[in-house]
């Protein structure tokens, strides 16, 4: 993508985050419609949805000719990564936001021809955007991230993980997770998959690990967390389909490759 054109995109893309950011905050304390859809704890509101359709009417108006992967559906029926391709969560962790009203974030990444060119995740509560363009780095809020990660020992990890591993043989057995818990300094749930991934990226997470994520849970911190020197792969270490699910594993480059030998592909089912 030329320069010029990314940096319109990203500007606009960039105001319509905080906007959005700044009228979920207005609405935070009316009362909440609140849908379920897959199962039980999968929620949905009305603020998710009409955030969702702000930023598609925005993304139309000014281009028609882009295409928008969005969770909510508002978006297009995608089938190729081609052209420009906006892949948008409009609101992720949705259960934070209805019972803490904090711990969520706006998501959205901006792929060109597959390759993801701009991301943002915004903290919308603490008011903190987590931006990056492809080879210009990574920031948070205006201060840049560092582009290489200090080496970690494994023993010296914080990672955040999904607690449903230590429950459910899916994936990686339950024996090898907890011998990966045990062995690092500490683990951490957030409940919001792109603020774990930019904690992975200003460093406060050292990986994060979880079985099974939409192209919108991670188009933005993919872009974020690789500006900054970190890695995402799937849990067999391959890369990311960003047209389909994918279990994820991002991190400092340093726990990379011991993670994935000695205990996930040891525990693989
Ligand atoms: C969810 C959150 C959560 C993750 C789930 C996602 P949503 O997104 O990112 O942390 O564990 O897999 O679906 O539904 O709140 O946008
Ligand atoms: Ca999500
Ligand atoms: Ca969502």
């Amino acid at each position: 993508m030329e320069k010029d054109i990314r940096k319109n995109i990203y500007n606009f893309a960039k105001s319509w985050v905080l906007e959005a950011g700044k009228i979920i905050r207005k609405k935070m304390n009316d009362p909440l419609t609140i849908e379920t859809k897959s199962h039980a704890n999968d929620l949905v509101t009305a603020i998710d949805r009409d955030t969702e359709s702000f930023f598609v009417n925005k993304i139309k108006s000014v281009y028609p000719n882009h295409q928008i992967i969005g969770e909510e559906g508002y978006g297009d029926e995608v089938t190729h990564l081609d052209g420009t391709v906006w892949i948008i969560d409009p609101i992720d962790g949705t259960m934070n936001f209805v019972h803490q009203k904090r711990n969520f974030a706006i998501s959205v990444g901006i792929y060109q021809d597959g390759i993801g060119e701009i991301g943002f995740i915004y903290n919308v509560m603490e008011d903190v955007l987590y931006s990056a363009k492809r080879n210009e780095g990574a920031y948070k809020n205006h201060q840049k991230l560092p582009s290489k990660k200090a080496y970690v020992p494994l023993n010296q990890a914080i990672l955040g993980l999904n607690h449903l591993w230590l429950c459910e043989n899916r994936l990686v057995d339950v024996s090898a997770m907890q011998k990966l818990i045990k062995t690092v300094r500490g683990s951490r749930t957030y409940g919001s998959a792109a603020l774990e991934l930019a904690y992975v990226a200003e460093g406060t997470l050292d990986g994060y690990l979880t079985m099974r994520l939409a192209p919108w849970d991670i188009a933005a911190g993919k872009i974020i967390v690789e500006e900054t020197g970190g890695v995402m792969t799937n849990v067999d270490g391959d890369e990311i389909n960003m047209l389909g699910n994918n279990s994820i594993f991002v991190c400092n480059p340093s726990i990379q490759r011991v993670i994935l030998d000695d205990y996930i592909k040891a525990g693989r089912k």
